[in-house]
């Protein structure tokens, strides 16, 4: 039982703690860079209405499960499955649904860290005043010149992983939490104030009629919003599960979940509001892809009184959100190698850590000497980068997968006793969780799949 359990990674020091950490891995490039640049794409107002209703729907009820699932079998996603399906007497196979998890991680990070790479140079181009007074050609030529340079993004993106597997080697306690506790209230501050100067823009309600006012929308496009919603949650992968095995029994999941959308929620719509008025006073396109936010706050923060310092703190914090994610996409498999290999930490980080750093150079490749090169899926997608591809496979689909077998297991699976020693303190909000994550999120998870195949 659940109760016997104690996770051999450690504990968060409180509760507070958790919600950081899980904050941390919620918000990152996820809300700023990615959510921005696929509403953008996917021609806004509607987009957002859908995504958003997958948050609240589909997103919450999977965090809670998660959480759930991950302290009470208190180990990596896999061998929690295992703990859980043994637990209540079920099919050991529900490991899979782990292992999934841990796959997706690893070929998230690969592509999530060349971009926070880009993060990283950019703190140097702003602060070396390349942005001052540039106009919308220069800044697009800047970020193509970058992105163009396969050895530039290389080296980055080796930075990039070596300062991540060193967070994670250090373990939960040193490493983890100190990494989060400032940087959240720092980042959120800072996205009010660009905010305040899209106000200024004389465009800010065209960026607000974009973001809200009902458009249309397609299959794929339902896909790419409900997938967000899991990508920007950190859900269906296992990362917030491996979070929640080091979280105490006398904590609420139900408050932590609900704090953690919305904060989460709140900084997506801020970026939202901060980029989409800079991009249409400049006649720039909403739909211009993953530089959008590079070829756009450099504009910003060239034209602003205090413009460079407040870019270089920007893109500094930026990529300490992008920071607070990554470890949280390699701990299942960490956690995994420390408890089957017998590997400590600082081991299992450099192999898993390495790894990742090899499939990053797909991704880097993919926005020079590889951008010709594509791929596609029968009735899935068509001519996709290696970047796209990996972004459109994990995001789209392995953690929507992931998120629906989570919430069969958990609703379905799993004794209702045990959900309810979990999640019953508050007996409303747990019957509304309940028949959210029975009947709602599954089928709907399921709806969205067949439509975006063209099924119904
Ligand atoms: N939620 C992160 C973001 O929005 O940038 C990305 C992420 C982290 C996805 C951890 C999945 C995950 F398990």
């Amino acid at each position: 039982m659940s109760e016997q359990r104690t996770s051999i990674h450690g504990q968060w020091t409180n509760r507070t703690v958790f919600i950081l950490a899980a904050t941390g891995s919620a918000v990152g490039l996820g809300n700023i860079w990615k959510f921005p640049y696929i509403t953008g794409e996917n021609g806004g107002g509607t987009f957002v209405i859908v995504y958003l209703l997958c948050i609240a729907l589909i997103g919450l009820p999977i965090m809670m499960a998660e959480i759930m699932l991950g302290r009470r079998g208190k180990q990596s996603p896999i061998n929690t499955m295992i703990a859980l399906a043994k637990d209540e007497n079920r099919n050991p196979h529900w490991m899979w649904l782990g292992w999934m998890g841990v796959v997706a991680g690893f070929l998230i990070l690969s592509y999530y860290s060349v971009i926070a790479g880009w993060a990283m140079s950019y703190v140097f181009r702003t602060g070396g005043g390349m942005f001052i007074g540039v106009t919308a050609d220069g800044a697009n030529r800047i970020f193509t010149d970058l992105v163009s340079d396969p050895e530039r993004l290389l080296a980055w993106h080796s930075i990039f992983m070596v300062m991540t597997m060193i967070v994670v080697a250090r373990g939960v306690k040193n490493g983890l939490e100190k990494a989060v506790t400032l940087l959240m209230p720092l980042l959120f501050g800072l996205l009010l104030l660009i905010v305040i100067y899209s106000m200024t823009t004389g465009y800010f309600m065209d960026g607000v009629r974009f973001l809200f006012t009902p458009g249309s929308i397609d299959g794929k496009g339902i896909l790419i919003a409900m997938g967000h919603a899991f990508f920007t949650l950190s859900l269906g992968m296992g990362a917030i599960m491996v979070y929640g095995s080091y979280l105490s029994e006398d904590h609420s999941i139900v408050q932590a979940s609900i704090l953690i959308a919305l904060a989460d929620t709140v900084v997506a719509l801020l970026a939202g509001l901060a980029i989409f008025p800079i991009v249409f006073a400049n006649g720039l396109e909403p739909g211009a892809g993953p530089g959008l936010i590079f070829q756009t706050l450099p504009i910003a923060f060239g034209h602003m009184e205090g413009g460079t310092l407040l870019g270089v703190l920007f893109f500094t914090l930026l990529m300490f959100a992008a920071w607070t994610s990554a470890i949280s996409l390699i701990e299942p498999a960490v956690a995994y190698l420390v408890e089957n290999k017998g590997f400590n930490r600082i081991y299992a980080s450099v192999w898993i850590g390495g790894l990742t750093w090899f499939v990053g150079l797909g991704t880097v490749f993919s926005f020079n000497i590889w951008a010709d090169k594509t791929l596609s899926i029968p009735f899935l997608f068509e001519d996709l980068t290696f970047f796209d591809t990996l972004d459109y496979l994990t995001a789209n689909i392995m953690l929507p997968l992931g998120g629906l077998f989570i919430a069969i297991f958990a609703a379905w699976v799993m004794s209702e006793r045990s959900a309810k020693e979990e999640l019953a303190t508050y007996p409303k909000v747990y019957s509304v969780w309940r028949f959210l994550v029975r009947y709602i999120t599954p089928v709907a998870v399921i709806v969205v799949f067949l439509k975006a195949v063209g099924a119904i």
